[in-house]
């Protein structure tokens, strides 16, 4: 078998990754209530860095503190930053040892940010998100004034990501948040030059990055985590991924991550809808089912509209699989998620050939047989088995950020309340600063 996985790839800034592996964005929600990186960053990226790994991808770092993925959190914006300049600088040294690409992946939750934190979250429109069992408040419309602000919080948090040692970044445009919002024509129906045509609702990526690149300089990674599709009936299409992608490349990203879903329709991690209008539903191509990686084929059409680098994630979990996609030349990257929550040294195993398959527990993390799988067709029970997964890998990545590793023997029901308890009291904890 070819053993692309250890080559190392040179990208177009000229930053050299030792390797063509990647650990995806997973958000910590560790930080305490007041939004700052913390000991347990740098003890997760430590213990990640140690994993040869080519890049390091931190958890969805905010840029403003009123529309959060979750009340735990890390927001850099120009309030706070000063508060924790050495504990970036440490994060940064700690994720960047062994010749470790870390990446800060920056974000804003928009219409996604949970009711209890902001119940008016900042959004391109008013169209409330409905998930079974959770709250989330109807957004307001950004002002031409509200929107040029994000773009240069977007701005400045990648600059203090250069200057405390950060060695890229990567805009989160994926999975339901702000900028992911703006592509889709079914949550964004402004009439203005920030909606309408697919160049409208690109706009804020291409803002975004024109400025990014004045302040970081033509030589630092950038990033973008698309969608492959929203997998919602009149949202973000895989047609309009391929155009973003070319105007993406143009505007001088290094590499472009495709996954796709969003809260609604979690494809991302393998699960198919939890809206309350399953008709709106859209299925993945059933040949992308079939095979372990699940946004393989919508990047073999992005790929033959560009020549930049790709990275897919989503499902990889042998290395077969991985060799097949790099040898396709359809990415050159792989991302990984879930396996590095149940073994943060599984990728260097698996380059060392010790392993063939990386250790993902998603399958089995469920609440009993069939009726209750995550394919099952009733949505509450689909929506706990899914939570409750995650829970599970929240609870590792805790684990690891006190220097522990993961615990293999802990169940869903007790991950979930552990879980359920912590968001509670960070919830608090934010919501008391
Ligand atoms: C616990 C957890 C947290 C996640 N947080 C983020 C995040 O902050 N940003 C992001 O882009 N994706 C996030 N994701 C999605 C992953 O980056 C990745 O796309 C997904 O897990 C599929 O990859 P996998 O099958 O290798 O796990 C998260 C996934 C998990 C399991």
């Amino acid at each position: 078998m070819a053993n692309l996985i250890n080559e190392s790839f040179t990208l177009p800034c000229g930053q050299i990754l030792k390797n063509r592996v990647c650990k995806a964005a997973m958000t910590e929600r560790i930080a305490s209530g007041d939004n700052l990186a913390n000991q347990g960053h740098i003890n997760l990226y430590d213990m990640w860095a140690d994993g040869d790994i080519g890049i390091l991808l931190t958890g969805n770092v905010q840029v403003d503190r009123r529309n959060l993925e979750g009340p735990a959190n890390v927001v850099i914006d120009k309030n706070n930053y000063k508060n924790q300049l050495s504990n970036l600088k440490e994060w940064s040294a700690a994720g960047t040892k062994n010749n470790t690409q870390l990446w800060m992946q920056i974000s804003h939750a928009g219409r996604q940010t949970p009711g209890e934190i902001n119940s008016s979250p900042m959004a391109p429109s008013n169209i409330r998100l409905k998930i079974p069992g959770k709250n989330y408040g109807t957004p307001v419309p950004m002002t031409e004034e509200d929107i040029l602000d994000v773009i240069e919080k977007f701005v400045f948090t990648a600059k203090i990501a250069r200057e405390t040692g950060f060695t890229g970044v990567q805009f989160h445009s994926a999975h339901g948040y702000l900028l992911s919002e703006f592509l889709s024509p079914d949550i964004n129906n402004r009439n203005d030059a920030w909606g309408g045509d697919i160049e409208n609702r690109a706009r804020i990526h291409l803002e975004i990055i024109k400025r990014c690149r004045e302040e970081v300089g033509e030589d630092f990674p950038i990033s973008v985590k698309m969608n492959s599709a929203d997998f919602q009936k009149g949202g973000f299409a895989a047609d309009d991924s391929i155009i973003v992608a070319k105007m993406l490349e143009n505007a001088g990203v290094d590499i472009i991550e495709i996954s796709g879903g969003t809260y609604e329709q979690p494809k991302l991690i393998g699960v198919d809808d939890l809206t309350i209008n399953p008709e709106r539903s859209e299925q993945r191509k059933e040949s992308t089912i079939a095979r372990e990686a699940y946004f393989l084929e919508y990047a073999k059409d992005i790929r033959k509209a560009v020549s930049l680098p790709l990275m897919v994630t989503g499902g990889f979990r042998t290395k077969e699989g991985i060799e097949d996609a790099l040898q396709s030349n359809i990415c050159q990257i792989i991302g990984i998620g879930r396996p590095l929550c149940v073994d943060p040294y599984c990728i260097k195993k698996m380059i060392e050939g010790e392993l063939e398959i990386l250790p993902s527990f998603e399958k089995t993390l469920s609440l009993g047989p069939s009726i209750l799988s995550p394919s099952s067709p009733f949505t509450i029970i689909k929506a706990v088995n899914a939570f409750g997964a995650m829970a599970w890998f929240y609870q590792q990545i805790k684990n690891m950020a006190k220097g522990l590793m993961p615990n293999h023997k802990q169940k869903l029901l007790n991950a979930l309340r552990a879980d359920m308890k912590a968001d509670k009291l960070a919830l608090k904890d934010y919501l008391n600063h």
